[in-house]
């Protein structure tokens, strides 16, 4: 199995009931290391940016609007199998498909306020990654 880095943020459901500390037991406690963290709050147009793949979905301004909505906390996450491990433990997109003990099972109030995203490739996390953190910001 090979180390991989993936880009997690934990979203403005989570930081508005203070679930920050629980979204990273939940992380570590499956092996993922937090290797850069950065608490922000989006711009429209950073959230746009960042979503931009979605721009020709129905729910694309509802989710942008909700993510700008609060602060979140950028990650970098590292282990083994980092971009699957953690897709796992994050659980379905829809909490009402999320497996129990899954982040989302646990703590997410709808499939738009889902408390984490997650990258879903290692490409995508090179680029999500990048968007968020310099070299200088990730230790390793
Ligand atoms: P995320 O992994 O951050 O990637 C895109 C987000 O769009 C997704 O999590 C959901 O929170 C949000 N979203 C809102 N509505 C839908 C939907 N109908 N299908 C998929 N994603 C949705």
């Amino acid at each position: 199995m090979a180390t991989e880095r993936t880009l997690s943020i934990i979203k403005p459901d989570a930081t508005r009931r203070n679930l920050t500390g629980k979204v990273n037991a939940c992380l570590e406690a499956a092996g993922l290391r937090i290797i850069a963290q950065k608490r922000l709050w989006l711009t429209q147009a950073q959230a746009e940016a960042f979503y931009g793949v979605h721009r020709e979905r129905g729910f694309f301004r509802d989710l942008v609007t909700f993510m700008v909505s609060g602060p979140v906390v950028a990650q970098v996450l590292e282990g083994e199998n980092a971009v699957a491990s953690n897709r796992e433990i994050m659980g379905a997109t829809n909490p009402a498909n999320a497996a129990p003990g899954t982040i989302r099972a646990q703590f997410a109030e709808s499939i738009e306020a889902n408390t984490v995203h997650g990258s879903d490739s290692a490409e995508n996390a090179a680029v999500e990654i990048a968007f968020f953190f310099s070299g200088l910001e990730i230790v390793g």
